[in-house]
């Protein structure tokens, strides 16, 4: 084992192919359904958002998929990036655990979110498209979006959650230097956003609701529009594989292998991205690595959701999909992890956590900003308050292995940076920040609501 604390890829060892975790999964998918007659979708239905070459990642079962010359060379520009050991902090938790983490703030844009929306910024200019439109909740994935459609010459329309447009006015000046309009959702820009402030101007907005309004307005647009969306999706998971196949290689570097591996779960790209690799060597190659999905008490989809069928937006214009989910039109508290506000979660994700193959925990706010704290007085890197719930339950582990007197290694992705998130971490400085409990009642009235798909 070296003494090392940073391991570096070279330029040599950008991953090629994103991988698939379909081809290799054991459970099968689940069908995805037209919002309105609740039938299978057709390619038709979703071409009117997105471009075909996207719509055949979708469904492909194919192992490995090629990473188009033009995508790789946008990534070059931070990719590989680096994996980290974090031996500070194991020194301060004095813990007998090995720490490593994978570092996606080093993108531009400081999170992992580039990954995906370089490709489908590029899939959308060969195709024609002229225009996006999306949704983004704290701004990363605005961000991400916003820089991607800068290089490949698309115009942008954000609808950002009202709440986080508030919270990160700096995100929202970013995705405009790069060329993006960015709009407080709900808006008055659509019939949907129109509706909910009739009935309450000071709506807060949720990710379910922006997602609605970005659906409608490039469902509407005749064409000039298609729509693009940070998580979730198939394609969306399968594009951030490059982190966990980097990661394998930067293990190896390091001469360890994780015993297990954490991530914060929004819609779940980032921690499929670091998971799905070791997933597959857990599938294939007889590793046993633990995958530990970290979200918080606010929204926890996972691990107090129902899998159901559940729309996925709030305006119920998305598919159906079969998810761990709080109910379509339940607003999480505002939260300032605001990628991770969102009602359900990745459908291939929610199928492996239900056979058993990943687990899940949910965290409060302020044990995680307390974690974060102390990640970014060890290491340095003040961590996107979404990520800090990984470093939450990544300290938990060291601290249970140093109460087990056991050696564990550990490997959490640390998906983005905070620096624009100073409004959250000064709430948690001077002791405003609160801790949500669990809105159980919330959470029933909403699920009331399911669809009622005949083939669950
Ligand atoms: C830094 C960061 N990490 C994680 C997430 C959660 O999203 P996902 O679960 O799709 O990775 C977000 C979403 O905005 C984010 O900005």
């Amino acid at each position: 084992m070296s003494d090392q604390t940073r391991f570096i890829l070279n330029d040599s060892d950008l991953p090629k192919f994103w991988y698939n975790i379909n081809a290799d999964s054991p459970v099968p998918p689940t069908p995805v359904l037209h919002p309105g007659t609740m039938e299978p979708v057709t390619p038709d239905f979703l071409s009117v958002l997105f471009p075909m070459d996207l719509i055949l990642q979708e469904i492909s079962t194919e192992q490995y998929i090629e990473i188009p010359e033009e995508v790789r060379e946008i990534y070059k520009l931070y990719r590989p990036t680096p994996l980290l050991r974090a031996r500070r902090l194991e020194k301060a938790l004095d813990t007998p655990a090995h720490i490593y983490y994978k570092y996606e703030g080093a993108s531009p844009v400081g999170s992992h979110k580039l990954n995906t929306a370089t490709a489908q910024a590029f899939y959308n200019k060969k195709a024609g498209t002229k225009a996006l439109t999306t949704e983004t909740g704290a701004g990363q994935w605005g961000s991400a979006l916003a820089l991607a459609c800068n290089f490949f010459d698309l115009a942008l329309e954000v609808y950002m959650v009202k709440v986080s447009y508030n919270q990160k006015p700096y995100r929202r000046i970013m995705m405009e230097t790069y060329g993006a309009q960015v709009f407080a959702s709900p808006t008055d820009r659509t019939n949907y956003g129109r509706a909910l402030l009739a009935e309450n101007p000071d709506h807060p907005g949720s990710l379910g609701i922006a997602i609605s309004e970005a659906v409608e307005a490039a469902a509407t647009s005749n064409g000039a529009k298609k729509y693009s969306l940070g998580s979730v999706l198939n394609h969306v998971l399968m594009h951030q594989t490059v982190i966990g196949e980097e990661s394998l290689k930067q293990m190896d570097l390091a001469g360890e292998y994780p015993d297990v591996v954490i991530s914060c779960v929004g819609g779940g790209s980032n921690f499929a991205g670091i998971a799905f690799p070791f997933l597959r060597e857990n599938l294939k190659n007889g590793k046993r690595t633990r995958l530990l999905a970290v979200e918080p008490t606010a929204a926890p989809s996972l691990t107090r959701g129902v899998y159901a069928f559940d729309y996925g937006d709030t305006a119920k214009m998305a598919p159906i999909v079969k998810m761990h989910t709080l109910g379509h039109d339940f607003v999480p508290a505002a939260i300032h992890a605001g990628g991770l506000r969102y009602h359900g979660m990745a459908p291939t994700l929610c199928a492996l956590y239900d056979a058993g193959h990943i687990e899940a925990v949910s965290v409060p706010q302020k044990t995680t900003f307390e974690a974060a704290i102390q990640f970014a007085r060890a290491e340095g890197i003040i961590p996107a308050p979404e990520s800090a719930h990984g470093i939450r339950a990544a300290i938990n582990e060291a601290m249970d292995a140093k109460a087990k007197g056991e050696k564990r290694v550990i490997l959490f992705n640390l998906s983005g940076h905070g620096n624009f998130d100073m409004a959250a971490y000064e709430a948690y400085l001077s002791g405003k920040l609160e801790d949500y409990e669990y809105p159980a009642e919330a959470v029933k009235a909403s699920l009331e609501k399911l669809p009622q798909v005949s083939l669950s």
